[in-house]
């Protein structure tokens, strides 16, 4: 033996050694410590190894034999025919080599059809049906040997317990044995760990464990209280004379007896290019699905070639699983950071020593909040399983608590704010902790992106460096500041040179005639995005009416959430939401609504600016009263000013007007101009 091969010799029997044990692990033990994905590239690895050195097949190897031992502790079942598994594709080529394969073990001219179905991700169950009553139902076990959990099965309200489930439908066989997946709806599975972490009780990682865990109940009636579901798609066994021949056939035979068959998601296909388009349409789609899929099925249509083309190992030949990247990965906790939100929101996020899922790297997840960390009892230093779905960031499941090593640390919630020290507030009933701080830092950045961002004001060319430089630097103390930011603010930030600082000035400006809905989603009530906003502004006449709409009013318009109704009049009921409109108004934010038929043109074209307190109208009020009428508002006096609006206490506008000559109007004079 050459040295490689010694090293690829001592690989194989690596493999085979970690297969074996975490297959015990998860089908005898029902406590995997590696997920599916990680299991299938041990075991493709051990396959490819074995294929191209078949000299190291090893008689015990896992290749080699049909699944793991059944659990002792149920009654026994031989199932009348081997339940199989699947060989797995992993891409288009991977289908391509399986059609070449087993073509050259078809006569030349036999010509395929295929049907594809979605690879449900729950538990394989065997059903026994007899003269159309449901007389027995097992686990696959290792395929041959499975676990009688008839009761159990019971349970499940789709699973008919006679057949056909419609009288007038076609009359049973006098024996069938079918063959479906048990698996939990996501809904109903959230609502079982929901109702665990209630009791205290550890949650399941995933809703295939918890149906798992489900089925395998020895007292049914625990079972009876998990909502489990169950989609069928194979004829086992039978004994009667119409049955059908063809897969596509099957799948209609089974949901006209009553079974249930996921018939709107499966396809029949003559060629594999269109299959293989198809298959491509679930990337994305799959998380539209209710329950998980890891991927879809492809099946020889025609039942006596899919037969005679036999089986490798538990694999049939005539069939083949397209898996979709496993979206889940164990890998370790190696620290908790904390985000701190716009609002305030502490938020902990997992630092994981990093791990590639789906294509990915992945260093980071969420935790959700310190509640869901306890809950869930995720520790630093454990291993822990992370998932990235679609377009969900990811997040951290769970531990894998059977890995542990005695020396993890329990996770608390920081005392004090991670940014700016103040101390940490939590408001009954609220899972949320909150730096306590409205000034801090950190939310002033984070409300400031929330600004700039695509949905609310569009700002091009803020991101969050320079954010962060600008608050740092003392330049922005709130999101008005923007507007009265110079060249001369920019021009020592990294990386600023003229251009730059021009397009970031004119795309502040173009942002000071966002239509009024973005501005009122950009201010971050809480409840009100741009749907909320532009809701508001149809039902009331402008934004002044908006700042004193009371409760009753706004929970009067249709679509309109109580709770969001209390947020918005909080939201003007604070002199600090008035005090940051006055200013967003004096840096040019238009309030004006958009469309809205404007009072008069009276004011067109001047310029207004108000200073002092006036007698009856908040600063506000006012603002909006002269929009109204096509007038403006600024912040500082100039000799483009038209009139300044002075009431009680004035600024250093007043004599900034009186040095300019420009017309000092009181509040009575303004309203005398617009009558
Ligand atoms: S057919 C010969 N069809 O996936 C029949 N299996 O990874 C072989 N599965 O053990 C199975 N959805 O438990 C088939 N539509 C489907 C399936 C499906 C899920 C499971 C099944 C199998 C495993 C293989």
């Amino acid at each position: 033996m050459t040295q490689a091969d010694q090293s690829l010799a001592r690989r194989a029997a690596d493999l085979r050694e970690q297969i074996h044990y975490h297959s015990y692990r998860y089908h005898v033990l029902d406590a995997p410590i590696i997920t599916d994905g990680e299991f299938d590239a041990l075991y493709q690895e051990l396959a490819k190894i074995e294929s191209q050195h078949p000299d190291l097949i090893a008689p015990d190897s896992p290749t080699q034999r049909v699944g793991g031992e059944p659990r002792s502790d149920l009654p026994k079942v031989a199932h009348a025919a081997p339940v199989l598994s699947l060989s797995n594709a992993f891409g288009d080529d991977d289908v391509l080599a399986w059609r070449t394969r087993i073509g050259k073990l078809l006569p030349d001219d036999t010509t395929l059809d295929y049907v594809v179905e979605l690879k449900f991700d729950g538990l394989s169950v065997v059903l026994t049906y007899e003269n159309g009553v449901f007389v027995q139902g097992a686990t696959r076990g290792n395929g041959e040997i499975g676990e009688d959990i008839t009761p159990n099965l019971r349970t499940i309200n789709a699973l008919p317990l006679r057949i056909p489930a419609d009288p007038d439908g076609p009359p049973p066989p006098a024996r069938l044995v079918v063959r479906g997946e048990v698996f939990f709806r996501l809904p109903a599975f959230e609502e079982l760990n929901r109702q665990r972490t209630e009791n205290g009780e550890p949650t399941f990682v995933n809703p295939r464990n918890a149906a798992s865990g489900a089925l395998r109940q020895l007292d049914p009636r625990i079972t009876a209280q998990r909502p489990l579901d169950l989609a069928c798609y194979q004829i086992l066994d039978g004994e009667g004379s119409d049955l059908p021949t063809i897969q596509w056939n099957v799948l209609h035979y089974l949901y006209g007896l009553g079974f249930p068959v996921m018939l709107d998601y499966s396809r029949h296909f003559d060629d594999l290019g269109p299959l293989l388009a198809y298959i491509h349409t679930w990337e994305d789609r799959r998380h539209d699905l209710d329950f998980e899929i890891d991927g879809l099925v492809i099946k020889i249509n025609d039942l006596a070639i899919f037969e005679s083309l036999g089986v490798v190992g538990k694999d049939p030949r005539g069939a083949i699983a397209y898996k979709f990247p496993a979206e889940e990965r164990t890998t370790r906790l190696l620290d908790v950071g904390v985000n701190v939100g716009r609002t305030g929101v502490l938020s902990p996020y997992a630092i994981l020593e990093p791990v590639e899922i789906g294509g990915v790297t992945v260093k980071q997840a969420t935790l959700h909040n310190f509640d869901d960390i306890a809950a869930k009892d995720i520790r630093l230093g454990d291993t822990v399983i992370v998932k990235r779905s679609g377009e969900v960031i990811p997040y951290v499941v769970g531990p894998v608590t059977d890995l542990r090593e005695g020396a993890e640390q329990p996770i608390t919630p920081p005392d004090s704010c991670p940014f700016c020290r103040s101390p940490i507030t939590r408001t009954e009933g609220e899972v949320a902790y909150y730096c306590s701080n409205p000034d801090c830092p950190e939310r002033l950045v984070r409300s400031i992106e929330y600004w700039v961002s695509r949905g609310a004001m569009d700002i091009d060319g803020l991101g969050e460096r320079i954010v962060r430089q600008l608050v740092d630097e003392g330049r922005i103390h709130d999101v008005a500041d923007l507007y009265f930011l110079s060249p001369d603010d920019l021009i020592d930030l990294e990386g600023f040179a003229e251009k730059k600082i021009d397009n970031l000035l004119a795309a502040i400006d173009a942002s000071r005639r966002r239509p009024l809905e973005r501005v009122l989603a950009a201010l971050g009530i809480k409840g009100v995005g741009t749907t909320v906003a532009a809701l508001l502004l149809d039902h009331l006449p402008s934004f002044d009416a908006l700042i004193h709409a009371t409760q009753e009013q706004l929970e009067a318009i249709p679509g309109m959430g109580p709770l969001t109704a209390v947020n918005i009049v909080d939201f003007f009921a604070d002199p600090r939401s008035h005090a940051l409109i006055d200013k967003l108004r004096s840096g040019g934010v238009s309030f004006q609504a958009e469309g809205k038929q404007a009072a008069s043109d009276r004011l067109a074209g001047q310029t207004f600016v108000i200073t002092g307190t006036l007698p009856t109208l908040l600063r506000d009020e006012a603002s909006a009263l002269i929009e109204s009428h096509g007038g403006k508002i600024t912040g500082s006096v100039s000799s483009k000013t038209a009139y300044v609006l002075a009431g009680e206490n004035p600024g250093s506008k007043l004599d900034k007007a009186n040095q300019l000559g420009i017309p000092v109007i009181t509040e009575q004079e303004l309203l005398d101009m617009l009558h």
